[in-house]
């Protein structure tokens, strides 16, 4: 399944925060959205998995999504988002809960994904005993769990340290490579931008509207940390942003 944004403009009040987005989302591809803080990012998020509807314009979804998708459209957030009181295994099951499906369908579902993000010895575990890192994977993991068309994430490595982040990079690119997913993956960190994104979308300040869509030809695999045409294409986003990145921030100042 594909989505197509069409003109997308929304506005809260009197406030206009996104303008006129036109913007094609692959399936199997991951596109990463930059832009400076408060331009529209996670706005434009939850216009896409339908949370809100956008005061103009319409996101279309050509073709179905898979036929055993049981949310199409689904978040990752930075803040993880698990219930405190359930195992990993448990907050996976309660995305599956609720849909008809059999308990021999369920446990494959959880082996599964537990073994995609190599969460497997730590099936039990509360998430309180795991790192920062090991929720984020639990999220990822509860997020394949319902085999979305889309993931729609947002900053999901923000919340962590840089080291943890490189390893989830990692991570998310070998996820990608075994088995290709669709994904929207907002971030604040152009270098995730460039070492997981098959286009870039660089949004402007607020209203946000498209600066530019750079795509980045190289195999995912291959982005390497320090690989030099990468740093080139960072330093391009960085460019295209900064003056940007420089005004939103004055304005918050100045509010
Ligand atoms: N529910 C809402 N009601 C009113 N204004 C809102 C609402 N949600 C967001 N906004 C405003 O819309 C603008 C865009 O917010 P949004 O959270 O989408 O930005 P962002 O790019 O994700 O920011 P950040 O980089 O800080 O995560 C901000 O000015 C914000 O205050
Ligand atoms: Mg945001």
């Amino acid at each position: 399944m594909n989505l197509q944004l069409k003109k997308i403009g929304h506005r809260y009040g009197a406030t206009d925060v996104l303008q006129d987005i036109d913007l094609d989302i692959p399936a199997g591809k991951i596109v990463c959205i930059v832009g400076p803080s408060g331009c529209g990012k996670s706005t434009l998020l939850r216009l896409i998995g339908g949370l809100e509807r956008p005061s103009t314009g319409q996101v279309v979804q050509i073709g179905d999504p898979p036929g055993d998708s049981l949310n199409p459209l689904t978040y990752v957030f930075q803040d993880f988002a698990l219930l405190p009181w359930r195992s990993v295994e448990g907050n996976i099951r309660l995305v599956l809960e609720d849909h008809g499906i059999t308990n021999r369908e369920t446990e494959v579902i959880i082996s599964d994904v537990l073994t995609r993000t190599k969460l497997t010895d730590f099936r039990q575990a509360l998430p309180k005993q795991l790192s920062g890192g090991m929720k984020q994977r639990v999220a990822i993991a509860r997020a394949l769990a319902v085999k979305p068309a889309v993931m729609l994430m947002d900053e999901p490595l923000s919340a962590l340290d840089s080291q943890t982040r490189e390893l989830l990079m990692d991570d998310l690119v070998n996820l990608w490579t075994r088995e290709a997913f669709t994904a929207v993956y907002v971030t604040h960190n152009l270098n995730e931008a460039v070492r997981l994104g098959h286009a870039v979308v660089v949004l402007s300040r607020r209203p946000g509207c498209i600066r530019e869509v750079v795509d980045i030809d190289i195999p995912l695999a291959e982005r390497t940390l320090g690989h030099p045409d990468l740093e080139r294409q960072q330093q391009h986003l960085w460019n295209l942003m900064r003056d940007e990145a420089m005004a939103a921030d004055q304005e918050l100042v100045n509010a």
